[in-house]
């Protein structure tokens, strides 16, 4: 079992790296979760296949312009477009929607965040102007994410980051801290990762049990050790861009996410997805919702300034 005691040294020199390589600012960004379809079934997840008690919702591309604009028009320079693996949105008409979406708004960044596609899938959907992807590789442990995830390779994830990278994205890997059968030693090669990959994002969280999942007795890990985490991680990056998440939110409220600003933390995804589908994303239970109010607060809590800027990647090519 992992346990871990906040360790405050450790905190305040992530601090101040964060401080150094990235300011004062929290970039805010606009996240929208378009459809709960999964063809996975990742043995965490909410919203593995394999679970019938999802109510699955899918959001047209037409209505996902219609948010994006919204969002633009509300000042966001970023927004991100989650999903789970669903491929019933197709190679043409995710790059129909993104190149309606950057001809309207040309300032806006666009991050993907759709999981496992084809090659040409991702080099069709930056070709088309997509900026940023998020794929998180969720353990750097070959074994453990095996088991974790029937049919996918760690290999895999792997190849893929690289090559979202070789294609010009600015990229996104992150862990989930407090898996069943992960230890110290697992935890710190994520972080030995990321130094050697040097990530323009990371995401980061905490394993939270889902009720309908096979990992549903699984407790979720101590908010000190993921604060320790988000601190080395700060530290061996320097200037990646780490949110405090929607996970940590929920595991320590938000005193979860003030602590995560104050441990290395400088990025803040706001929940933009409407109520009605809100409460059918679940990936894990009690998911906290994040709207600008609760940023707004949690960042003034952290003596922190709001952004609504593109915040692009602080690495130099
Ligand atoms: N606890 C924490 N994170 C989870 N995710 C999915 N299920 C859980 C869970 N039970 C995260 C994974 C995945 C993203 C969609 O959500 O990291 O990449």
């Amino acid at each position: 079992m992992l346990s871990g005691r906040l360790n405050p040294d450790l905190q305040a020199q992530a601090d101040r790296t964060r401080s150094h390589f990235c300011g004062e600012k929290v970039i805010v960004r606009g996240l929208f979760e378009f459809s709960n379809y999964c063809a996975r079934s990742c043995l965490y997840c909410g919203l593995r296949k394999d679970n019938p008690a999802v109510r699955r919702y899918r959001i047209e591309p037409r209505e996902i312009f219609r948010l994006a604009g919204a969002a633009a028009g509300k000042g966001f320079e970023t927004i991100v477009l989650q999903s789970g693996d669903d491929l019933y949105y197709s190679r043409p008409a995710i790059c129909a929607l993104i190149k309606k979406i950057k001809d309207k708004y040309p300032d806006l960044a666009l991050t993907l965040s759709i999981g496992e596609r084809p090659r040409d899938d991702y080099r069709a959907f930056r070709e088309s102007g997509a900026d940023r992807y998020l794929l998180k590789h969720e353990t750097i442990n070959p074994e453990l994410y095996r088991r974790l995830h029937p049919g996918q390779s760690l290999k895999n994830r792997l190849r893929i980051l690289d090559y979202l990278r070789k294609i010009g994205y600015q990229v996104g890997p992150g862990s989930i801290i407090g898996l069943p059968g992960q230890t110290i030693s697992d935890l710190a090669d994520d972080i030995l990762f990321f130094q050697s990959f040097q990530p323009d994002m990371i995401g980061i969280g905490p394993f939270i049990p889902q009720k309908d999942t096979p990992l549903k007795d699984h407790p979720s890990p101590p908010l000190g050790l993921i604060l320790n985490f988000i601190a080395l991680a700060r530290l061996v990056t320097q200037n990646s861009h780490i949110p405090a998440t929607t996970a940590l939110a929920t595991l320590g409220k938000e005193a979860g996410e003030i602590a995560a600003l104050k441990a290395g933390a400088n990025v803040i995804m706001v929940n933009l997805t409407p109520h009605a589908y809100q409460k059918d994303y679940l990936i894990y239970d009690n998911k906290a919702r994040i709207g600008l109010k609760q940023a707004r607060a949690a960042i003034k809590d952290a003596g922190r300034k709001i952004s609504l800027a593109r915040g692009d990647s602080l690495k130099s090519g």
